[in-house]
C-alpha cells in the first residue's frame, strides 16, 4: 500500500526519525510504497481559515506552498504516519502546521483511499502524550473513522524494542 510519513521533526537523526527510519526500512521490504515529508525543512505555513477550499476552491486550499506536494500524495494515500517530537506537550509546530492544513482536503471527508494511520512520538520524559493522542484518537480515529494501526513512543535515549515494534508493525501491513 501507499503510505505517506509525516515527520514533524527538525533533527535528521533524532529518535522520531529513527522511528521513521525503521518504519519505511521494514515497510518498504514488505513491498509498501513509502513516502516521508520532512515538515521541519519544508515551507508549509498555518492554516488561514479562510474557507477558499470550502467554497470557490472545492477542496484545493488557497495558499501555494509546499504542503501542495502533500496533497497530490494524499490522494491516492491509503495510511499515514504521523510522526513528531513532542514539544511543549503535544507535537511540533511543524507537523500542526500539515494537520491544520489538512482543512481542505480531510474535512469534512477524507479521500476514499485512506484506511489507515499510525503514530510515532518522542519525548524527553515518560508519560508526555496526552495532548498528542487527543487529536489523534479524536481527530483521526474518531472523526475520520481510520483504522489505528498503532500507537509507538520513545521517552529519552531510542530502545531497540520501540524499533522492532514498529518494524513488526510495518511488516503486518
Ligand atoms: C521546544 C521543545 C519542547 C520540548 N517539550 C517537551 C515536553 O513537553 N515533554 C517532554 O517529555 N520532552 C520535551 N522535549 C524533549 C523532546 O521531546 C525530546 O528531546 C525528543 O526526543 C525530541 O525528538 P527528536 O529526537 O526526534 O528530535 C522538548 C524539546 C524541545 C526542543
Amino acid at each position: 500500500m501507499k503510505v505517506l510519513v509525516l515527520n514533524g521533526s527538525p533533527r535528521p537523526q533524532g529518535n522520531t526519525s529513527k522511528m521513521t527510519a525503521a518504519f519505511k526500512e521494514a515497510a518498504e521490504a514488505a513491498g509498501h510504497d513509502v513516502r516521508e515529508f520532512r515538515a521541519a525543512g519544508m515551507n508549509i505555513r498555518g492554516c488561514l481559515a479562510c474557507e477558499y477550499c470550502h467554497g470557490k476552491g472545492a477542496g484545493a486550499c488557497a495558499q501555494k506552498d509546499d504542503m501542495q506536494k502533500i496533497y497530490s500524495e494524499l490522494k491516492d494515500t491509503e495510511m499515514i504516519v504521523l510522526a513528531s517530537p513532542i514539544y511543549y506537550h503535544g507535537i511540533s509546530g511543524q507537523l500542526k502546521c500539515v494537520i491544520d492544513r489538512f482543512y481542505s482536503a480531510l474535512y469534512p471527508k477524507a479521500p476514499e483511499s485512506l484506511k489507515y494511520i499510525s503514530m510515532f512520538l518522542a519525548s524527553g520524559d515518560k508519560d508526555q502524550y496526552t495532548g498528542a493522542r487527543f487529536s489523534f484518537d479524536g481527530d483521526f480515529l474518531g472523526y475520520l473513522g481510520l483504522e489505528d494501526k498503532g500507537f509507538f513512543s520513545c521517552a529519552g535515549e531510542m530502545k531497540d524494542e520501540v524499533l522492532d515494534e514498529i518494524r513488526a508493525m510495518a511488516k503486518g501491513l
